[in-house]
């Protein structure tokens, strides 16, 4: 059997996929979760009874949009970034365009897919909105948002912060600052520390879409690289890690099985119990909000909750 040379694989997931499962804690990076069919187990995710988050911030923002819009200043421009669909963003549109008489929306996201229905409602909804949409992986390279005109309010919301490490956060946002000038805002969404079962349900639904969504990994690893995974085989795992105030997901391997993988040219022993690390999703208080901001060269300025205080939606200013 051939052995393919590492520096020649093809498909773009296969050396991440190749280092994380080589690694002695087996993982693999969350973002191979949203290829199409895993986006649409997110959107399905949001809608299940136990996952709080999105509706959650979605009342937030409908409470307090004008609120929120006055804070961060006149003659705003609008950037978001992860801006998917940009469904949660359209209260915030129609708080701004009720003090300005035009505005301009820039939506970064790396799906030029999810951009273009961005597009298409945004422009059939604000005829006064200017959308120029920004195929980028804002993760990889900020944008060079200096360049943009007016002040700047950027979006990051749906608390994807939680799904970076705290370095990676940390550095995240020293690289948003690096790129506005002072005056500019950032509008960010961050999960709080809560009961344990209400977190604990929340990656755990009683539909199974959270653990359909976490195998969505390895089916996309069997069609995309050729490989083996028995979706029986795994289990979904999800707990709340009360130390390191993160739920982690994993999968588990239910039994002792070698998995090979084509593309890769090799297999992958698992013994039973033996998991593959796929997600953290960290949870936030007050303190360590205000602290993240600050390491990263903003001023938290004001925040709203919602009555339970299961979320947090922060305006920083540069
Ligand atoms: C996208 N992100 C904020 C979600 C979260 O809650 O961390 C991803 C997710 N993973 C499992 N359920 C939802």
């Amino acid at each position: 059997m051939a052995v393919k040379n590492h520096a020649v694989l093809v498909s773009p997931i296969a050396d991440e996929v190749m280092r994380g499962l080589c690694a002695a804690s087996r993982h693999l990076p969350p973002k191979l979760f949203y290829d199409a069919a895993g986006s649409h187990l997110f959107e399905q995710i949001t809608e299940t009874p136990e996952y709080y988050p999105t509706r959650t911030e979605r009342a937030i923002l409908k409470g307090y949009a004008g609120e929120i819009v006055r804070q961060a200043g006149n003659n705003l421009t609008l950037v978001e970034l992860g801006a998917g669909s940009a469904s949660k963003t359209q209260v915030l549109i129609e708080a701004l365009l009720r003090r300005q008489l035009r505005a301009d929306f820039y939506p970064v996201d790396v799906s030029s897919s999810a951009l273009q229905g961005a597009l298409t409602t945004l422009n059939g909804h604000f005829p006064r909105l200017r959308v120029s949409p920004i195929v980028a992986d804002y993760t990889h390279q900020i944008p060079n948002l200096n360049a943009l005109p007016g002040r700047k309010l950027v979006l990051f919301i749906g608390s994807t912060i939680g799904n970076f490490e705290p370095d990676e956060a940390l550095a995240f946002l020293k690289s948003v600052h690096a790129s506005l000038q002072p005056g500019d805002a950032l509008l960010i969404g961050f999960d709080l520390i809560k009961d344990a079962d209400v977190l604990h349900a929340a990656y755990n639904d009683a539909q199974g879409v959270t653990a359909a969504f976490n195998k969505n990994m390895l089916v996309r690893i069997n069609r995309e690289l050729g490989g083996s995974f028995d979706l029986d085989g795994f289990e979904h795992v999800a707990f709340w890690n009360r130390r390191k105030s993160r739920i982690e997901m994993h999968l588990e391997s239910l039994y002792e099985q070698t998995v090979w993988v084509q593309d890769l040219g090799r297999g992958f022993h698992f013994q039973k119990g033996k998991r593959i690390h796929t997600e953290n999703s960290y949870k936030f208080n007050p303190a360590s909000i205000a602290r993240l901001l600050r390491r990263s060269g903003f001023k938290l300025e004001k925040s709203w909750t919602d009555p339970q205080g299961w979320f947090c939606e922060a305006l920083a200013r540069v």
